[in-house]
């Protein structure tokens, strides 16, 4: 693959801001937005509760949260995406009561949200989940802020915990937090909303509960899952891409692992460049929270380590079950052996194509990187997953030179909407 290839807006920033503006009385213009299916799912839900929405352009929307109302919100919509809990805090924040369901998204094993619950609830909020669905209500005496210590460094429990602060009585603290950018984005969001909230990109952050938040113009920053999405694709094919839209600094633990596979990665001012080599040397992971390397990726370094030279050993550090993608690879000859949260993977001279599917959100963009290093025709099943977190994905592949398109499968649509991509 060669070329230049422009990042969206980040996902987890975008699915956690959308909420966030329901606390807002006035306009939010949201600017860099991704345009993928569970930021649209997430305007809907807004749209459902009484909010206006209009994009200004493919990238850039206005919403008015101003007469929004609660109500029974669309659960089919919520049940199907993570980032709904997110209107358990946003929602907290604008009604003092919120019912939502158990969220969905991506299926690594269990994925409880008890830290949610435990922060929020120590903020005041009495929680119910019965049949499903979540109750919190705030309403006797309001929230109040209070000293939150995490039992596990959790992304969503931190974003969530700083939206129900926002507006709450007196100063809450934030203890354990996570410091992925999306948590420094949410907290620059808020904070241009006219809220309190410091320290956040630290493990400790400190929110001043505020009266109100206004509106104004927020702009999303890069993807730096989909930047290293594009920047592994370019190393897994020996192409040379020019990533451009991202914050260098975010990527630098994939740019560290790239070199050490002989990569060559250039960072410029708000761009990298990937240089892939025909011979990639093996290497070994570990997930973590950030600043370590992040388990979004590690789907797409596992095809990477696939085609290396040598014996590559991936720890997954975050969840319990996110190496399902590995039969699919199997399909296509890698030769890898799981082991509970380990993976040890014995470098092939190539990848063959095969009928795959799109396990989840990275799975699947790991298969479709696959399936363009593979010698023959690949099939990838169930793309849904994919249009959930990457804008264009198929077209942006293919101005970088891939031979992919997508296509309708009926059974796949049948099922969900979907449809399968080829990549030759
Ligand atoms: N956890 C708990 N209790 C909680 C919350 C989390 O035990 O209350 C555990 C989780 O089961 C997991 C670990 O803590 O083992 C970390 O989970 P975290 O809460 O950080 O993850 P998340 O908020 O559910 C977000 C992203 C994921 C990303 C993770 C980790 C969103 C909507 N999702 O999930 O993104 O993998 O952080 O960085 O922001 C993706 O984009 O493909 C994706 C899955």
């Amino acid at each position: 693959m060669h070329g230049e290839v422009e990042i969206s807006g980040a996902k987890n920033a975008a699915v956690a801001i959308i909420p966030a503006t329901l606390m807002v009385n006035g306009v939010c213009t949201l600017e860099n937005l991704p345009q993928i299916s569970d930021v649209d799912m997430l305007l809907t839900i807004l749209q459902h509760l009484g909010a206006t929405v209009h994009y200004l352009d493919k990238s850039t929307v206005e919403i008015d949260c101003t007469n929004v109302h609660f109500q029974d919100a669309p659960f089919d919509l919520m049940r199907k995406i993570r980032a709904s809990y997110y209107l358990i805090g946003a929602m907290l924040g604008r009604f003092g009561t919120a019912k939502t369901t158990m969220p969905g998204g991506c299926n690594f094993g269990v994925r409880p949200i008890d830290q949610h619950i435990k922060g929020i609830t120590a903020l005041g909020a009495a929680f119910v989940v019965e049949n499903g669905f979540i109750y919190a209500n705030a309403t006797d005496g309001g929230l109040r802020g209070a000293k939150v210590y995490l039992d596990k460094v959790s992304v969503g429990a931190t974003m969530n915990i700083m939206l129900a602060a926002c507006q709450a009585k007196g100063r809450t603290v934030i203890e354990n937090a996570a410091r992925e950018p999306h948590i420094v984005d949410l907290a620059n969001f808020l904070n241009s909303m006219g809220a309190d909230v410091r320290g956040a990109g630290t493990d400790t952050i400190k929110i001043n509960g505020v009266e109100a938040l206004h509106g104004g113009t927020y702009t999303i920053i890069p993807d730096q899952i989909e930047a290293g999405t594009f920047m592994v694709a370019a190393a897994a094919t020996g192409g040379e891409v020019l990533v451009k839209n991202v914050i260098p600094r975010h990527l630098e633990v994939i740019s560290a692992k790239l070199r050490e596979t002989g990569c060559v990665v250039e960072e410029y001012g708000d761009a990298v460049l990937v240089r892939g080599t025909r011979a990639l040397n093996s290497t070994n992971i570990k997930t973590q929270p950030y600043p370590g390397f992040p388990t979004d990726m590690q789907p797409l370094m596992g095809v990477l380590l696939c085609l290396a030279r040598g014996t590559g050993v991936i720890t997954e550090g975050i969840y319990d079950n996110r190496f399902k993608y590995m039969d699919e690879l199997r399909r296509m000859g890698a030769e890898v052996q799981v082991d509970g949260k380990t993976a040890i993977i014995e470098g092939v001279s190539e990848l063959t194509g095969a009928n795959v599917r799109a396990c989840d959100l990275r799975a699947g963009a790991a298969v479709v990187v696959a399936g363009l290093c593979a010698r023959g025709r690949t099939q990838v099943e169930d793309v849904h997953y994919i249009e959930r977190g990457y804008e264009d994905f198929v077209g942006k592949l293919s101005s970088l030179g891939a031979n992919i398109r997508r296509v309708a499968d009926t059974e796949a649509e049948e099922r969900h909407g979907s449809a399968a991509v080829l990549c030759d």
